[in-house]
């Protein structure tokens, strides 16, 4: 069965499209690519239609991935129909989502990144935008490590989709 993961988080400019490319990376590694259908949104609308953060893309591009995704804002009358797991990258991400959610089956759908831990200790996936080299490098360190929990999680069952 096919799962479909939604990443989010807020401008989806840093976070979120990373989380998209971490995972593809981590699941092609795998041999399961084909098994997801993978996308990220905001939960604000401020960078709509602009590419990821210049400075996420060098980061990520050092570790062998690719941002191509375009930010757009999440929506809970699509989103929540389209995709079977959403994933927060924070507490502030969680709310929104939270607030947002239709009815019992959207709020079973969402959980945080870092719920998928399993070397780092973080509760949350830090915003990384007004801070330096060493965020944008701790995103992709904690992105690596909770996309590889996940993997796990789903292929072991321990997530419902
Ligand atoms: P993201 O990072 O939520 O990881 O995409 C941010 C991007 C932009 C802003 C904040 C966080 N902003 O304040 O514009």
């Amino acid at each position: 069965m096919i799962s479909k993961i939604l990443f989010v988080c807020l401008g989806n400019i840093c976070r979120s499209p990373s989380a998209e490319a971490v995972f593809k990376g981590s699941a092609k590694k795998r041999g399961m690519e084909s098994q997801f259908v993978i996308d990220s949104a905001g939960t604000s609308g401020w960078h709509v239609g602009e590419t990821s953060d210049k400075r996420m893309q060098k980061h990520a591009l050092k570790r062998g991935y690719s941002l191509d995704s375009v930010s757009r804002q999440f929506d809970p009358d699509v989103d929540f129909d389209r995709f079977d797991i959403i994933i927060g990258m924070d507490d502030e991400n969680i709310i929104a989502l939270k607030r947002m959610a239709r009815d019992m089956d959207d709020l079973k759908k969402i959980h945080k990144m870092t719920d998928f831990s399993k070397e780092w200790n973080y509760s949350e996936v830090p915003d990384p935008y007004y801070g330096g080299d060493e965020g944008f490098e701790l995103v992709l360190d904690l992105l690596e490590d909770a996309c590889s929990g996940l993997l796990d999680s789903l292929t072991q069952n321990d997530i419902k989709n």
